[in-house]
């Protein structure tokens, strides 16, 4: 039995309690940064299964994005970094007709495992780079939580630029890059570019990190890619919906979005 934890530009899968790891990625320099010479000891991996559990009801991104979606049924969907399928199958559920693409390979594996009636399709390529195959094709782009992910992140917009139809969409969630300053996981907000480990994931044993870029970078990446940003949503991540910790810059009973939905359309 695998256990699946989503990590990258690096995924690893469990077997037993043993830790596996592989290299998911050609992107160079900044795996040298991640993890190589460490041995990641971590209990079974609670987050992914939980999620598929719990309603939405704690959840304070999903509900949001799926009301922007509005009616997904029958539109070709690509879920653009989708681990193991979360995503794609909430979409699927929904009659959308779902590509699902990561660049680990073991999360597709998973994600394949968990549709065993094959109504997603599932596909292992880095969207950093071109995806020819696809050229114009997607009336909508969905991508949860992966951008501030990505190493090149421009390279990214670019190929989700280059898949989606005139007209269609791309709607992301992801870190608002102002709280990684409120949240300590940053000490200057303009110290783009940088690899930070997420410290959260760290505590439990695991090392992720995420690339810092502000976000005038991410909106001009978006623009730059030939979309328009047709709304930005600022997701409220009120006490309780996130872990305190001591060095937080933000005081008891303040409020402050931790994540953001950017919506944006290829004219
Ligand atoms: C935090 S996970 C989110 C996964 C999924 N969207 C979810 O909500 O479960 C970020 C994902 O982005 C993927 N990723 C990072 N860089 C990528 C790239 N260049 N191309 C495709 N996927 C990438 C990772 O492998 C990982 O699965």
């Amino acid at each position: 039995m695998y256990n699946a934890l989503v990590v990258s530009p690096f995924s690893f899968l469990t077997e037993g309690g043993k830790l596996k790891k592989t290299r998911m990625s050609l992107f160079s320099q900044h795996l040298q940064l991640s993890v190589q010479e460490e041995r990641w000891h971590f209990r079974d991996h609670k987050l992914v299964a939980a999620r598929e559990e719990a309603d939405f009801e704690h959840d304070p991104i999903m509900p949001r994005f799926l009301k922007v979606l509005g009616d997904v049924s029958g539109l070709l969907t690509l879920d653009a970094g989708c681990g193991e399928g979360y995503f794609s199958r909430i979409l699927a559920r929904l009659g959308a007709r779902v590509t699902g693409i990561d660049i680990a390979a073991s999360l597709i594996e998973i994600a394949r495992t968990k549709d065993p009636e094959g109504t997603i399709t599932y596909q292992v390529a880095d969207l950093s780079q071109p995806l020819p195959t696809y050229l114009n094709h997607f009336d909508l782009i969905v991508s949860h939580l992966v951008l501030n992910d990505v190493y090149d992140y421009r390279g990214f917009l670019t190929t989700l630029g280059s898949v989606a139809r005139s007209g269609g969409r791309l709607v992301m969630s992801l870190n608002n890059p102002y709280s990684y300053v409120v949240r300590s996981h940053i000490t200057n907000y303009f110290d783009s570019g940088k690899a930070f480990p997420y410290r959260g994931m760290a505590e439990e044993g695991v090392k992720v990190h995420f690339y810092h870029r502000t976000l005038e970078e991410y909106v001009e990446a978006c623009l730059s890619a030939g979309f328009q940003l047709q709304h930005l949503l600022d997701i409220p991540t009120p006490e309780g919906t996130f872990k305190r910790r001591s060095d937080t810059l933000l005081p008891v009973g303040y409020q402050f979005p931790f994540f953001m939905l950017l919506m944006l359309r290829k004219p």
